[in-house]
Order: structure tokens, then sequence, then C-alpha cells
């Protein structure tokens, strides 16, 4: 192919990237997602924004929410993701992505350095407060199962380019940091 993603890069202005959230249900992933594109658009940049709940509807539709359908949908959000860097594009994802072993796939597919894995580490406490959709409600029931945090484990992050904690810090506040992180990197 004779244009590569750094000619595609120079006429974007900027870099391809891509930005993991990960969290809990309910911990704000969606919200910081959107407000974080929002921002970067502002900033004449080029943008996606991949949010689970929306990725469901269409391209993910055919899976649910057991272990191998987890992992099956965090494969192909990271394989779209990193289809759209190249593309030049600064990729936004919002998923629970639970599991340690599927984010570092996606770190490798997409590579270290155009990779920010960002922790919304909102406690499972208050996501349960907030309980936006009702499906702790039903998970605590036992009307649905599998739900991250009840019956079925999240595994975060160990060492995240940052933690974002929407319980001490404003969604604006956190935006900014993230905003600086990746216009600077
Ligand atoms: S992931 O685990 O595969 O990364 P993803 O982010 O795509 O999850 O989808 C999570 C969204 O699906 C939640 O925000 C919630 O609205 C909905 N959902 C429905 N059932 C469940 C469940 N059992 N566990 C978690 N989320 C669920």
């Amino acid at each position: 192919m004779s244009i590569s993603r750094a000619h595609r890069e120079r006429l974007n202005g900027h870099k391809g990237r891509v930005i993991w959230f990960t969290g809990l249900s309910g911990s704000g992933k969606s919200t910081l997602a959107n407000a974080l594109e929002v921002e970067l658009h502002s900033r004449c940049m080029r943008t996606y924004l991949l949010d689970g709940d929306n990725v469901r509807l269409g391209l993910n539709r055919d899976l649910g929410f057991s272990t191998a359908d987890r992992i099956e949908n965090i494969r192909r959000i990271a394989e779209a993701a990193r289809l759209m860097m190249d593309a030049g594009l600064v990729v936004i994802t919002a998923l629970i992505s639970p599991f340690k072993r599927e984010r570092a796939m996606a770190r490798e597919l997409i590579g270290a350095d155009r990779f920010f894995e960002v922790h919304v580490c909102t406690p499972l406490e208050i996501c349960e407060q907030r309980d936006v959709k009702g499906l702790y409600k039903k998970a605590r029931a036992g009307e649905i199962s599998n739900m991250t945090g009840i019956d079925s484990r999240y595994e975060p992050p160990d060492t995240p380019a940052c933690r974002a904690d929407t319980t001490a810090t404003s969604v604006e506040d956190i935006v900014t940091h993230l905003a600086t992180l990746v216009c600077e990197s």
C-alpha cells in the first residue's frame, strides 16, 4: 500500500492513539470518554469513540457476558481500534474490559507507545448506589448473571497511564489531565 499511517498522520496533524477506558459498569467510563472526545475534537483532533454499549448493538450483537464472549468483545474492539488508529484517528474505547490478559493483548496489538490505559476506579459500592441501568439490583436479586463485580470478576490494572477517581475529581479536571497526556505524548 502506498499510503502509510505516517502519511495519514501528517495530513491529520497528529498521531493515531488509543485511549482505553476500563472500569466497572456505572463507573463513569462513557461520560469521561465522551467528554474527552469533545475536548480533543475542540483541539482539532480527529477522533472516534467505541463504546461497549453501542458496539454491542451492531458489530458485537451476537455476544453476551460469559467470559468467552467478553474476551471476544474485547478482541474485536481492540482490532477495530487498531484499524482506526492506523487510519490516523485518536480512538477512545469505553468498555468494562475486566480481564488483564485481554487488555494486555490490546496493548500489544496497538503498541505500548500508542496505548493509554485509563482505569476509572469508582468503587463498586458507588457504582451500585448509582445503578443507572438497574443492573446491580437485578444481579443482587438473581435476575441476571455474570454481572461484573457481583458474580463475574474485575481485574484492576496495576500500572495504568491514569487512574480516574470520579468520586474525588471532577470530569472536567480528569479530561484536562487526559487531554494533556494525549497531546504531549
Ligand atoms: S465487557 O465486559 O465485555 O467489556 P461491555 O463494556 O462491552 O462489557 O458492556 C457492559 C455494559 O453492558 C454495561 O455497561 C451494562 O450496561 C451492560 N450489561 C448487561 N449485562 C451485563 C453484565 N452481566 N455485566 C456487565 N454489564 C452488563
